[in-house]
C-alpha cells in the first residue's frame, strides 16, 4: 500500500484526480471505478478543471460507480446517480451510455446485483477504482462484517452509516436501508485502487485500514491484500498513524518513491 500524505485536503484531492487524469492519458478508453460521498467533490471539481484546460477527455472513457440506494429511481435529486451527474457527468464529455451505476429501483436488486458485475466483466474490469472510506471502515457500502470476498450484492446499512449520510437528506428517517454496492471482491480486482480520505473524523478509520489486522471488522482494510493501492491522506485524516515518519520519508510531498 502506498500511504501518500498531502499537506491539504484540497491537495489530497488534486492527487487523487491527477492519478485519474494519467490513466485516462494513457489509455483514453480506461474503464474508471467512481465513488460518491462528500471526500469527492473536490476529485470531480479537479479533474472538471484538467477538462475544461483540455489536458483530459472522457470521450473514450467507461464509468461504473460503487454502489446506489436501493428504491431511489435514477431521477431521485439525493440518489448516487443525480449526484454523479450533478458532479461530473453533466460538466465533461463522458458517453452518457457508458457511464454505469446499479438501478436502485429495479424491481429484482438481487438480478439486478448480478447484471452488474456482468456488465463490469464485459467492460474489461476496472482499471482505477476510486474510494472514500467511511467512519466505521466502510468502502462502497460494505460495512463491517462484510465477507471480503463477495460482489455486488444487496447490503443493509448500519444506523452509524445512515446518520453520516442523513446531512445529504431532509431527515434520517429518508435515508434508505438498503443499498446495492460493489463487493470487496470487486474492489481487489480492480487494476489500481485509489482511496482518499481527509479530515480528523477519518483518521482511525484510516489507520485501522493500513496498519490494523486485515479483517471485515474494517471492509477497507482488505486493500492490504491489493497489489497496487494508493491511499491518499491529509495531514487530518493522517494524524493516529503509528508509522507517518516512514511514509513521509518514502512518499515526500506525496510523491512517489525515492527509490523503486
Ligand atoms: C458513503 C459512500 C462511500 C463513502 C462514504 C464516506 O457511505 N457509500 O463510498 O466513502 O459515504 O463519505 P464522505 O466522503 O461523505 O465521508
Amino acid at each position: 500500500m502506498k500511504v501518500l500524505v498531502m499537506d491539504s485536503a484540497e491537495r489530497a484531492a488534486m492527487r487523487a484526480g491527477g492519478l485519474i487524469a494519467d490513466t485516462l492519458s494513457a489509455a483514453p478508453d480506461a474503464v474508471l471505478g467512481l465513488a460518491t460521498g462528500a471526500t469527492m467533490e473536490p476529485v470531480y471539481g479537479d479533474l472538471i478543471a484538467r477538462h475544461r484546460a483540455g489536458a483530459i477527455s472522457f470521450a473514450r472513457a467507461t464509468s461504473f460507480n460503487l454502489d446506489e440506494y436501493v428504491g431511489l429511481p435514477p431521477d431521485h435529486p439525493q440518489s448516487y446517480r443525480q449526484t454523479m451527474q450533478r458532479l461530473l457527468f453533466d460538466h465533461v464529455d463522458f458517453d452518457p451510455s457508458r457511464c454505469h451505476l446499479p438501478r436502485g429501483d429495479a424491481t429484482d436488486p438481487h438480478g439486478e446485483a448480478q447484471r452488474y458485475d456482468a456488465a463490469i466483466a464485459a467492460a474489461g474490469g476496472i482499471d482505477i477504482q476510486l474510494l472514500g472510506i467511511g467512519r466505521n471502515g466502510h468502502i462502497g457500502f460494505n460495512e463491517p462484517t462484510s465477507s471480503l470476498g463477495a460482489r455486488t450484492r444487496i447490503k443493509t446499512l448500519t444506523g452509524g452509516t445512515r446518520k453520516a449520510n442523513a446531512r445529504f437528506f431532509d431527515t434520517e428517517q429518508a435515508v434508505p436501508r438498503y443499498a446495492i454496492t460493489m463487493g470487496i471482491a470487486n474492489i481487489l480486482e480492480a487494476r489500481h485502487c485509489v482511496l482518499l480520505a481527509t479530515g480528523e473524523a477519518k483518521a482511525d478509520a484510516v489507520a485501522r485500514m493500513i496498519e490494523g489486522p486485515l479483517g471485515a471488522d474494517c471492509p477497507a482494510s482488505a486493500l492490504q491484500l491489493h497489489p497496487r493501492a494508493s491511499v491518499i491522506v491529509d495531514r487530518k485524516a493522517a494524524s493516529r498513524l503509528r508509522m507517518i515518519d516512514y511514509y513521509l520519508e518514502i512518499h515526500p510531498g506525496g510523491e512517489e518513491p525515492i527509490i523503486g
